[in-house]
């Protein structure tokens, strides 16, 4: 019998891959949690030696891999394709799979079915759906089957019609008090952690102090156990107006765009390809191949 390394069952942590329990660990010892968006394997695998904790296949994707306006249109197929990218790229961090929207809003059935093909085609360790209220039975039911999840309260961007667009929430204190009682009531309902997204730093605050699992916020300020970035924001490669929480650490879009020119202009002027990018052939090959032309036509080779 031969004996193959095998690859780690679905929902079974591969060795070396961050534990879950370490995430709520971090938060108790005051380690900072870094979290970042990536839709594909290489750039899971540049985030994991980057040190990264967290992956979130956000259905970001919509908008900055996809070019659509919202992030609504991300589909089920779709957000399935990207997750099993990254998580081919990615050895040590955690991948969190966004639910996308329509995909667990219907029924708790339909949130763990969809889940369920997250972890199990996918080998996501985790998912992410938004909003509380209705959607803390889905939470509940996913966890009783055993799937880890993280909430998102405060900017919904699945439902940003309803909150008015893309703006600021929590910013009254009823509606701070609104956002503090759902993060209560995600932990409650067994959420890993909660994403505080586009909420004032001191709600923030409040929310972190009072809860044992950590917060990762995006627009939500430094006093949240862990902060989440999109990928194309952080280096500078998505072309829409960049909200006011993003923190641009590389701009790649033009150093990508001057190389592409480059590749162009020398392409048309035939400086590239050089004789070290081609494979050589003997010369006794070319003069048979050279013979063989002159003596005969070569016919079309059949279909
Ligand atoms: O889809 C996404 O990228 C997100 C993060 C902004 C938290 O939900």
């Amino acid at each position: 019998m031969t004996t193959r390394p095998r690859k780690p069952a679905p929902g079974t942590p591969a060795p070396g891959k961050l534990p879950l329990p370490e995430v709520v660990e971090m938060k108790r010892r005051g380690d900072r949690i870094v979290m970042i968006t990536a839709y594909d394997a290489p750039s899971a695998r540049i985030a994991d030696a980057a040190g990264v904790d967290l992956i979130l296949v956000g259905d970001s994707a919509a908008m900055v891999v996809l070019g659509h306006d919202s992030t609504v249109p991300a589909t089920m197929d779709e957000m399935l394709m990207l997750t099993r990218a990254v998580t081919r790229g990615a050895q040590r961090p955690l991948v969190i799979a966004d639910l996308p929207f329509g995909s667990y809003q219907v029924s708790t059935e339909q949130a763990i079915e969809t889940a369920i093909r997250f972890i199990k085609e996918a080998q996501a360790d985790a998912v992410k759906l938004e909003s509380a209220g209705p959607m803390l039975t889905r939470v509940r039911a996913l966890v009783d089957a055993g799937i880890p999840v993280m909430g998102h309260i405060g900017l919904t961007p699945q439902t940003a019609t309803m909150l008015g667009g893309f703006k600021a929430q929590g910013r009254t204190a009823e509606k701070a008090a609104q956002l503090y009682a759902d993060a209560l009531a995600l932990q409650a309902a067994g959420c890993f952690a909660v994403v505080l997204e586009a909420v004032p730093a001191p709600v923030a605050a409040r929310i972190t102090e009072a809860l044992d699992i950590p917060t990762i916020g995006i627009g939500a300020g430094a006093s949240c156990d862990g902060q989440v970035l999109v990928w194309h924001d952080l280096l500078g490669l998505y072309e829409g107006r960049a909200p006011r929480f993003v923190k641009q650490y590389a701009e790649l879009a033009p150093t990508i765009g001057a190389a592409v020119e480059q590749y162009a202009t020398e392409v048309r002027s035939g400086a590239f390809p050089e004789e070290r990018h081609t494979y050589a052939m003997s010369e006794e090959e070319l003069t048979l191949f050279e013979q063989q032309l002159a003596e005969r036509p070569i016919a079309q080779s059949a279909p």
